[in-house]
């Protein structure tokens, strides 16, 4: 549990960042939030807006973003544009319309790239590939150390204006997730790089191109960003580079201060939870990461997430992809969540966690594990042309714009880079959770229809009916959470156990807990409704139930309650 006095610390701290306030661009169109300044002060004054005026208008100078950002010379020109709908069924981010993302406490926030002219498109071709470096590996006194602070101290002094300047790229991410477009061609729905296939091509190339702009500035093209490996147990903590110097351009004070070396992180964190020893944590992280990478990461959007096309609602899609969900949202809410989940910090939440340069090393290692379910989990990417074709716009080393596809990031050699071998002790077998007891009697529980819709605020037990299987199709049994109903602004997170009658004995290495739904704080409000499934067919197998009729099902709330419609077992289709 943190404390006050982690409280106290995160206060006091003067991030790096706060010498680049975030003033408004005079491009910003400010459709949703008029009216709207941010003032710079000595402390934190980058992330404390004001607002001048509740409902005024645009204040004088401050164009139609939609006049001067791309006109109709850039993007538009293409056939693509002309009628977004016609052609393009992936889900695009309408660039033309950048507006102010949100806050947590509901205070806009200009997000928006620099307005440019012209976009070409990117087709990256490396001819020689680099490897990115386990980041424990590197100590202060490194040469590779000595690059790295120098590109990030680098980024950090270009002036504010510049789109490759540290507080810029931080927010090329709370642009693309809190708020700051909308989907071409849906202009009430707002576009999410979260929560759906695009997840991970969207990271990859974010981390891409953050990469060429710290070899640019350090005019060194072998240069690579390390990953977090936080997989294994020698990269279970922050990593030291991050964390030694308090005046390196690596560290970042807004960061829980209970979770700092020699903490090891624990990949199911949530709020409340006891420590355990080193050892037994690391037990449970391994176990965790053959659950989510190998059990329930069997197709295409069990890991990717579900697909999210033109003209989808992000808000009502089946979500993330179960690596998205643990570890990715684990290891930012276990860095920078403090004290209460309502108070956020970088890491914790969405529009800002990209402020804390440890963002990139967690992504290139969220990256990593694209690479290792296609290689070693002989999983295979999308050939749907929706995900394919979808693209992104970034800036690249030389602060030009590029628009960039799915479909050109799939080969990580083309793109230049590669993954230090190091060992992965979770594909082992050992790491597999084991039953905590099998074939048990099953106490009594409700039928879910007597239960549900209901609130999660106290731990639910309820007893599921099994389908009968007839006819051919897939034998495989998912457990879904049907009609998750929560604001994204908030954090949400339960756990979900089978088979269970005792939750406090059970843990992440017992194959009865399946795992746990989550969402990290956006900053900005949206209702969501969704599901999660899990696959329990295996995991009746193990237990030794598979000849069960029915299964108990229990839920654990552990953050803001979120409203739950049912809970029922299907086949997989
Ligand atoms: Cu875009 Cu780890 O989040």
């Amino acid at each position: 549990m943190a404390s006050l006095g982690a409280m106290a610390s995160a206060t006091n701290c003067v991030p790096h960042s706060s010498s680049f306030c975030s003033k408004i661009s005079p491009f910003s169109n400010n459709r949703r939030n008029p009216g709207v300044k941010v003032t710079c002060k000595a402390k934190n004054g980058d992330r404390r807006p004001e607002t001048t005026s509740k409902n005024g208008e645009n204040s004088p100078g401050i164009l139609d973003r939609r006049d001067v950002l791309l006109g109709l010379g850039g993007l538009y020109s293409t056939s693509l544009a002309a009628n977004p709908m016609a052609l393009a069924k992936p889900a695009l981010p309408d660039f033309k319309d950048c507006v102010d993302a949100t806050q947590p406490n509901d205070t806009p926030i200009n997000c928006c790239p620099p307005a440019a002219a012209r976009i070409e498109d990117y087709v990256p071709s490396a001819t020689t590939v680099r490897t990115r470096m386990a980041a424990q590996s590197a100590t202060v006194d490194s040469d590779y150390y000595k690059k790295y602070s120098a590109a990030i101290q680098k980024m950090r002094n270009l002036s504010p204006a510049d789109p490759r300047n540290f507080r810029q790229q931080a927010n090329v991410h709370c642009a693309y997730c809190d708020g700051g477009y909308t989907l071409q061609g849906n202009p009430k729905l707002l576009y999410e790089i979260h929560g759906s296939w695009l997840f991970f091509p969207w990271h990859r190339w974010y981390v891409y191109f953050f990469e060429k702009i710290c070899q640019n500035l350090i005019d060194d093209d072998t240069f690579t960003l390390p990953f977090w490996n936080w997989d294994a147990p020698g990269g279970m903590q922050i990593p030291p580079m991050y964390n030694s110097i308090v005046t390196s351009p690596l560290y970042n004070c807004l960061r829980n201060p209970d979770h700092l070396p020699p903490s090891v992180i624990n990949l199911e964190w949530s709020d409340g939870d006891v420590t355990v020893d080193p050892e037994v944590q690391i037990k449970y992280n391994l176990a965790i990461m053959y659950t989510q990478m190998i059990t329930q990461s069997k197709t295409q959007a069990d890991f990717f997430g579900s697909p999210y096309r033109a003209g989808d609602d992000i808000s009502t899609l089946n979500g993330a992809g179960q690596i998205e969900q643990t570890p990715h949202n684990h290891v930012h809410s276990w860095t920078g969540t403090v004290v209460d989940l309502s108070n956020p910090v970088d890491m914790g939440a969405l529009y800002s966690a990209a402020r804390d340069p440890i963002f990139f090393a967690h992504h290139a290692n969220v990256d990593r594990m694209w690479t290792i379910w296609l290689n070693q989990l002989k999983g295979t990417n999308f050939t749907d042309s929706d995900w394919l074709n979808a693209y992104f716009i970034f800036y690249n080393e030389q602060a030009k714009p590029v628009r960039v596809k799915i479909q050109d990031c799939l080969d990580t050699t083309k793109l230049g880079y590669t993954y230090e071998d190091v060992p992965i002790p979770w594909l082992d077998v050992s790491a597999k959770p084991k039953p905590r007891a099998k074939a048990k009697t099953l106490p009594s529980a409700p039928d879910p229809a007597q239960v549900f819709p209901t609130t999660l605020d106290k731990p639910i037990n309820v007893i599921v009916k099994r389908p009968k299987k007839s006819g051919s199709g897939s034998s495989e049994e998912i457990l879904v959470i049907e009609g998750i109903e929560y604001d994204k602004g908030n954090h949400v997170k339960f756990n979900v156990y089978i088979n269970e009658d005792d939750v406090n004995a059970c843990h992440p290495d017992n194959t009865e807990f399946l795992g746990s739904f989550s969402s990290l704080p956006h900053g900005h409000r949206m209702n969501v409704k969704t599901n999660k499934r899990f696959r329990i067919s295996e995991v009746l197998q193990e237990l030794g139930a598979q000849d069960y009729d029915k299964v108990l099902v229990t839920l654990v709330p552990k953050s803001t309650p979120v409203k739950i419609n049912g809970v029922k077992i299907e086949f997989d289709s």
